[in-house]
């Protein structure tokens, strides 16, 4: 298990390049199953999940290669399984955004339940059901989802609630039904954009992505090779941002779309930093002491994203004042709590709701990282703290994060990596 040694009181400063999007690479990497020739990403993020899509597609026969010019490079002709392997598709639950591709790839798909995760139960019925809508035939047996979509049709589809991965799997599906595939209750996160982008390059025909209403015209033959440039991080955006406010720091950003955070930017604000934005690059100065936030509500885009709300619990724990911070989206996403408790956080939490009550100073110590964003979390108080903070389990945080610790010691942070037992 590797762990983050931090020690705290060195303000960020100085300017980092956002990587590209974790949560738009993964379904991007799916689409390839659509398209039987070459695919060249420019800017796809170094992560553990990505490595883990990367082998899943390598499993059903495709290749790839990281170019010297950062490009990844695939070879899909290959690809002929429809069956996803068991091992790795636990691994990561986003495999199951693969159901859409491989339909529209080879009629046929079979997967495993991919079950829950560290931060709430993960149900695919919205998945399910919008498969379903499209002809796609779906039965379970033993642990397995097996799909037959040979005769998939257009539909008008409802989503009950605006779910990221059933949307982009009902995206991916309908560009092979013959007629138009009308979403409504769309997801409107900025990924769901960079996923249309992706399969228009693709030669499909998609509409309306980033709003809740998404038509695509179905029946299109993929052309044979395409290219594509993964959108930047928001949310590696937001931590890095929230590193410079919880230590007093200054930095810019280049390669960041403020219109991707404007929710989160807001909440900067109201604690007292100056932010200053420009096309591609956001600016933050902290204040010398955080103001209080009093309320954040985690919502679908473009309301607050829930994978910010551990950053944020962590600033409210040396901000003035008290935060309320109520997580509508996911229900176990507070396990940072206990562990920011150790490090001298005061809160209460019931349900939903945590109230976070701003102290002094936190004190380093030694804590573990229970979930991706949960672990980010720990490293920021670290910064923070005064003191040495370890973080255990940062295998966990390297699944949305390209070595974090080399991105914060290059904004003058005095953070390690140990590779620990
Ligand atoms: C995506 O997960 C992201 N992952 C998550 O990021 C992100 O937190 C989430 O969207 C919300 O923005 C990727 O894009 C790979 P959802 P996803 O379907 O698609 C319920 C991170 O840290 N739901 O919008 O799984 C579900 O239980 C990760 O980068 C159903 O009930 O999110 C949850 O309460 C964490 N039935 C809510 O919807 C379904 O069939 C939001 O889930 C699907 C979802």
């Amino acid at each position: 298990m590797a762990a983050f040694m931090v020690e705290g009181g060195y303000p960020l400063q100085g300017e980092a390049r956002v990587s590209g999007a974790k949560n738009a690479a993964l379904p991007v990497l799916a689409a390839c199953l659509i398209c039987p020739g070459e695919i060249c990403l420019w800017d796809c993020p170094h992560l553990r999940d990505v490595d883990n899509m990367l082998a899943i597609l390598e499993e059903l026969g495709a290749e790839y290669s990281w170019g010297v010019d950062g490009a990844l490079r695939l070879h899909m002709a290959g690809a002929e399984g429809y069956t996803l392997p068991q091992r790795i598709s636990k691994e990561i639950r986003s495999s199951i955004f693969m159901l859409g591709p491989l339909l529209a790839r080879f009629g046929r798909a079979i997967c495993t339940y991919p079950g829950g995760c560290e931060i709430g139960n993960r149900p695919i019925d919205l998945h399910l059901s919008g498969l379903s809508a499209l002809g796609v035939r779906i039965r379970e047996q033993g642990g397995l989802i097996i799909c037959d979509g040979a005769h998939m049709r257009g539909a008008e589809i409802h989503l009950d609630y605006p779910s990221v991965g059933a949307t982009e799997n009902i995206m991916m599906a309908a560009v092979a039904a013959q007629g138009d595939t009308f979403i409504h209750n769309a997801a409107r996160e900025p990924e769901t954009e960079d996923l249309q982008t992706f399969l228009n390059a693709l030669g499909c025909h998609v509409r309306g992505a980033g709003t809740s209403n998404i038509h695509i015209r179905g029946g299109v033959e993929p052309i044979q090779r395409a290219e594509h440039r993964i959108m930047p991080d928001r949310i590696v955006a937001g931590t890095l941002l929230c590193g410079a406010a919880i230590t007093g720091g200054c930095i810019t950003l280049s390669n960041a779309i403020p219109q991707h955070m404007g929710s989160m930017l807001s909440k900067l604000r109201e604690a007292g930093c100056k932010i200053s934005c420009m096309e591609d690059r956001v600016s933050l100065e902290a204040p010398a002491r955080l103001q209080e936030i009093k309320l954040i509500e985690t919502l679908p885009y473009p309301g607050f994203p829930t994978d910010m709300q551990a950053q944020f619990f962590a600033l409210a724990t040396v901000a003035d004042g008290a935060c309320m911070i109520v997580e509508n989206v996911f229900e176990n996403r507070f396990k940072h709590g206990p562990e920011l408790m150790r490090m001298g956080a005061v809160y209460t939490q019931k349900d939903r709701t945590a109230v976070i009550r701003g102290v002094e100073e936190l004190t380093g110590a030694q804590v573990t990282a229970r979930d991706l964003r949960g672990g980010a979390a720990l490293v920021l108080a670290g910064l923070r703290a005064r003191g040495i903070t370890t973080v255990y389990g940062a295998e966990l945080i390297d699944r949305g994060y390209d070595a974090l610790d080399r991105q914060l010691r290059a904004l003058g942070a005095r953070i390690t990596r140990e590779e620990t037992i």
